[in-house]
């Protein structure tokens, strides 16, 4: 095959590959406008090999995927979609249940009690909020708090699993019941028998710990939650300094 010919089996492949990518995360259309600049990179279709700025482009199409989204039944009473945020390319994500009241308000996952708590968890592990990637099961608040509901987990699974796909961390860490229930299908699981132990999901080391909301309330059992976060140092060779497992969060 001459150069030419090599080239444009080359771009074929990519763009196959891109395209086998987004279909794998769910999009029914390529749906995003690509920059002249970005468009090698983003079309590469690496899966995971990706950079943080391709990531970012990803995610940024992900949430245009998303729309205003009315889906499933809590688009009734959200005020705002809450994607996630932190870095793309972290090594680290963390994944919550679904929003809160200061959380719909503001359009930004664990920024009430419950985030102040993780973010202390955050910053005590070496890290600042920017470093690590930050999302929830569901998009949506559920109305005055309740769990989400089935169905409402069903229709939002796409969206999480299309934000892992493209964040690819090196360890996830699920934050209470629903969290580690939903990544590991196994609806009846209970945090105290799970927590402390990794999981995998998709070849991804997944430590299921505490709600920080939950911590708010049993303060008692921090301690449980910072052993989990020291595995999950261990597990990615992060040099913490920190050697007491009792530290408060
Ligand atoms: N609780 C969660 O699970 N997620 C948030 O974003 C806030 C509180």
């Amino acid at each position: 095959m001459n150069s030419e010919k090599l080239r444009k089996a080359d771009l074929l492949d990519d763009l196959k590959k891109s395209m086998s990518f987004y279909q794998a995360l769910g999009f029914e259309n390529l749906p995003i406008k690509l920059a002249r600049g970005n468009q090698q990179s983003a079309m590469t279709g690496k899966g995971n090999g990706q950079s943080a700025s391709e990531k970012k482009i990803l995610l940024e199409a992900l949430r245009s995927e998303i729309g205003d989204c009315t889906r499933c039944k809590l688009s009734k009473k959200r005020t705002t979609i809450v994607f996630g945020e932190g870095d793309p390319g972290a090594k680290i994500m963390f994944i919550g249940e679904a929003p809160g009241r200061e959380e719909d308000l503001q359009g930004r996952p664990f920024v009430g009690d419950a985030g102040m708590v993780l973010t202390r968890l955050i910053n005590k592990m070496g890290f600042q909020r920017e470093d690590v990637y930050i999302a929830n099961i569901v998009k949506c608040r559920p109305p005055v708090n309740r769990d989400p509901e089935m169905d409402e987990i069903e229709t939002c699974r796409k969206f999480l699993e299309g934000q892992i796909a493209i964040i690819r961390p090196r360890v996830i860490v699920s934050l209470g019941r629903i969290s580690a229930a939903t990544l590991t299908g196994n609806p009846g699981l209970k945090i105290t028998a799970v927590r402390g132990k990794f999981f995998d999901y998709k070849g991804i080391p997944v430590m299921p710990t505490f709600h920080p909301a939950y911590l708010m309330r049993s303060p008692k059992d921090k301690w449980l939650t910072w052993d989990d976060a020291l595995r999950v140092l261990e597990r990615i060779g992060e040099e913490t300094g920190v050697k007491s497992n009792k530290t408060d969060i």
